[in-house]
């Protein structure tokens, strides 16, 4: 008997293919299921006894990364908090390890679907391997190795670690979808062609296209590896997006081309100083009466919960985010009305999240 090293798939979770073996899978659901309990049974706990620590000790509430690591430092010294942190930590560690290793059982064959991919619509997919990704997207984000450009697979390890960081409210792009049926059009209600920048696996794109099913659907990402899963996932629903590898700060199209640009968790991932290039890029290539949609963490203000709690402020750590406690300080409405954008009220998202909507005048 011919004995045979490939697997069969295995299936979908929603839109997101499953692992490569049920005992990655089960291992899988239950990091999550602790993880759920830590998060939502033992984070209010955790909140709690560590502002109470902050303030025994004046540790201003900050979000800076030195605030950060003097946090760090009290907290290793109180077991419950320490141990919080570690495992929490632990839990992410050895879930993304878990996934890697799962895909590349089948790393081949991936690759050969991504391939053949290329060539295929609905929708296209461009990209060039040869082009050299700015340096401060080269990080490991999300502590993934290689982050979001360092693996040729690095939109399907996404596609399933989000599963597992958000305790299944992805499910079939739920949360996504929940955004969309939140973003309002433009003041005129025209959509004809759209945009999401930094799409990672294109499910704003793909939920946009739902809405506005006779758009021309755009979906541009800084990371070769994520424009070509993208590409996968909205061929796999059937869907006609043109998926393309390019940074926010530094669009391939004509000024006014887009009636809505759309941005969902990508603020946080990005400097400061390329955040406002990546504003006055989007108000270049929108119409006048275009919207600009930013979906991410609230701006750090004392009075509302989220990405500013204790949680949040450790989580930049923990979670491999460089760049998020620059953004929740970075008061990015200011700098939309600088770049000459109208803002509308903001949205609550619920959990970390917030919309900011920005139209161009029409004048
Ligand atoms: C946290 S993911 C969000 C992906 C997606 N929008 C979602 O809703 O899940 C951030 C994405 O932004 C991309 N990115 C980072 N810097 C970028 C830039 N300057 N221009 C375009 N994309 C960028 C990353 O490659 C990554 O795919």
């Amino acid at each position: 008997m011919k004995l045979s090293n490939t697997y069969a798939d295995r299936g979908k979770r929603g839109h997101t293919p499953e692992l490569t073996t049920r005992a990655d899978q089960s291992y899988l659901e239950y990091l999550s299921d602790a993880r759920d309990m830590m998060l939502n049974k033992k984070g209010q706990s955790f909140m709690k006894r560590g502002g109470e620590v902050m303030k025994e000790r004046g540790i201003p509430f900050e979000h800076t990364h030195e605030v950060a690591e003097k946090i760090r430092d009290a907290f290793s010294e109180e077991q419950d908090l320490a141990v919080f942190l570690r495992v929490k930590r632990s839990l992410q560690e050895v879930y993304k390890e878990r996934i890697i290793g799962s895909y590349r059982l089948i790393e081949q064959q991936w690759l050969n679907r991504l391939d053949e991919a290329d060539e295929q619509g609905p929708g296209s997919v461009s990209y060039d391997l040869d082009w050299e990704v700015p340096a401060y997207a080269c990080r490991d984000m999300h502590i993934q190795p290689g982050g979001f450009v360092g693996s040729p697979l690095a939109g399907l390890h996404y596609d399933y670690n989000t599963q597992i960081f958000f305790s299944d409210n992805v499910a079939a792009d739920a949360m996504h979808a929940g955004f969309v049926a939140k973003t309002p059009p433009p003041h005129d209600g025209r959509v004809e062609r759209f945009m999401e920048i930094g799409c990672g696996i294109g499910q704003i794109a793909c939920e946009l296209k739902k809405v506005y099913p006779d758009a021309e659907a755009w979906g541009t990402d800084i990371a070769a590896p994520m424009v070509r899963y993208s590409h996968w996932r909205a061929m796999q629903q059937d869907l006609a997006i043109h998926f393309s590898q390019m940074p926010a700060e530094d669009l391939d199209f004509p000024d006014g081309h887009f009636d809505m640009v759309a941005a969902h968790i990508l603020f946080h991932e990005i400097p400061v100083p390329v955040i406002k290039k990546v504003i006055a890029e989007a108000y270049r290539v929108l119409r006048p009466g275009g919207i600009f949609v930013i979906w991410d963490f609230r701006t750090a203000c004392d009075d509302k919960p989220g990405y500013h709690s204790i949680l949040g402020l450790v989580d930049a750590a923990d979670n491999g985010e460089p760049y998020a406690l620059g953004f929740v300080n970075c008061e990015v409405e200011g700098i939309l009305s600088e770049a000459g954008f109208d803002l509308r009220d903001n949205c609550d998202g619920g959990l970390f999240i917030e919309g900011r909507f920005a139209d161009k005048p029409v004048v």
